[in-house]
């Protein structure tokens, strides 16, 4: 039986990935999800595995060396997932400093106590092991209108979350140069699903669509991302864990590029088509809502990810077409009002008043 440390399993994408695995393999693995519970991380995300034998939770900081040793200690942990993070750019424009602490210097702690408990005496690790570092695209900067990020491509981030992100990404190659630790870099493209906090784009904008708020768009709105529904993305870091060569980087991505503007236009509709018609929420949802704010600071135009090398190698390809997730998620939405309630209320209205009350002009 594998047992994975997944870490930062509270938030949007760690939670969808431990919801993956147990539906995947059942009780024929155990995992331990350790996780700060920063405002991003939400147990309710991981409701119904409370009770579950083989699912246990430990309220840590992956920055703690002596929680982090204690756990190593108390389990044989075969793989390590890293997730915990701070991930949010706009937050990382404010306040960069806790993004080196967790980013950098967590990925790197996490590591160490990993490789002190696999390496062997002859200085070779114990078998079946795997350290597995969740990046992003972000770290190799900015596309033009043209081409697409390989794995090859030179790592030039722009933002202080994608630096923090590119030095821990860094740091888990020289693992692999200096001491051969079994570790996998991937590196996917903007996500999108159920349980992602809505001070990204895909949530914030349904959530504002819902209560007849203004829609922020950044510039001119045609800064592109490609879009990956985010089961996708748990089943290909999956693969990964499973197939992926030792010291390798692998991309993942859809080709599902998108101007911003298009998303929210389909957010828009999309909110539109599945209400009820007699939902009195119909009748201030229009594309009036848009609203064109002050650009990002050092905003990255376009990202687009070539996903050949995860698909030659490992088979992946993703499953989810952008048209269909994007319903599926508004679904999940509509359906889990609480949800949304529950984490716009208190701290996260500071938050949108001290983020958007500045971008509050238009630029032509
Ligand atoms: P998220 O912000 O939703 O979740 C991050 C989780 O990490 C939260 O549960 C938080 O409580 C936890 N955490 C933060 N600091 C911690 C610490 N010091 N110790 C322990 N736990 C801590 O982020 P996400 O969108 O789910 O992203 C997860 C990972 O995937 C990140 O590493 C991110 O860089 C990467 N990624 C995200 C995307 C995306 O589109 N969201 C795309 C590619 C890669
Ligand atoms: O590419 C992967 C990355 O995708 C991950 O590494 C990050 O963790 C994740 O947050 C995401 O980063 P982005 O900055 O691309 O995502 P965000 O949802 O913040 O913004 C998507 C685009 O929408 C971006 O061009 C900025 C724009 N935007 C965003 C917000 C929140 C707006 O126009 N208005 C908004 O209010």
């Amino acid at each position: 039986m594998k047992t994975y440390l997944v870490t930062g399993g509270a938030g949007f994408i760690g939670s969808n990935f431990i919801h993956c695995m147990i539906n995947k393999y059942g009780n024929s693995i155990r995992i331990i999800n350790v996780d700060l519970l920063t405002y991003a991380g939400n147990l309710e995300n991981l409701k119904g595995l409370e009770n579950k034998e083989n699912y246990t939770f430990i309220k840590a900081d992956i920055c703690d060396k002596d929680k982090i040793e204690e756990i190593f200690k108390n389990n044989e942990i075969d793989y390590v997932v890293n997730f915990a993070a701070e991930s949010h750019v706009d937050r990382s424009i404010k306040d960069p400093e806790v993004f080196v602490r967790t980013n950098v210097l967590g990925t790197q702690c996490l590591l160490n106590i990993a490789k002190n408990y696999w390496e062997k005496e002859d200085d070779t690790f114990l078998p079946g092991k795997k350290f597995l570092q969740v990046s992003t695209d972000e770290v190799y900067g900015s596309l033009e209108h043209e081409g697409y990020f390989t794995e090859n491509t030179p790592l030039d981030p722009h933002s202080p979350y994608s630096a923090s992100k590119a030095a821990a990404d860094m740091i888990v190659k020289a693992y692999f140069d200096t001491y051969k630790m079994p570790v996998n870099i991937t590196r996917c493209s903007n996500n999108y699903g159920r349980y992602q906090f809505p001070e990204k784009l895909i949530p914030l904008v349904i959530n504002n669509v819902l209560s007849g708020k203004e829609l922020p768009v950044y510039g001119d709105g045609k800064n592109i991302r490609d879009w990956l529904y985010v089961e996708d993305h748990c089943l290909a870091i999956d693969q990964v864990i499973n197939n992926g060569k030792l010291g390798e980087v692998y991309n993942i991505g859809g080709h599902n590029e998108r101007q911003n503007i298009e998303i929210i236009k389909t957010i828009i509709k999309t909110v539109q088509n599945t209400l009820d018609e007699s939902d009195p929420r119909r009748n201030h949802i229009s594309d009036e809502l848009i609203k064109f704010v002050k650009d990002r600071k050092g905003h990255d135009r376009r990202y687009a990810i070539d996903p050949a090398k995860i698909s030659s190698e490992i088979g992946w390809l993703p499953e989810t077409a952008f048209e269909q997730g994007i319903v599926e998620t508004i679904k999940w939405y509509l359906k889990n009002a609480k949800w949304i309630e529950n984490v716009t209320s208190g701290q996260y209205q500071e938050y949108y008043r001290q983020m958007y009350e500045k971008k509050d002009e238009r630029v032509s």
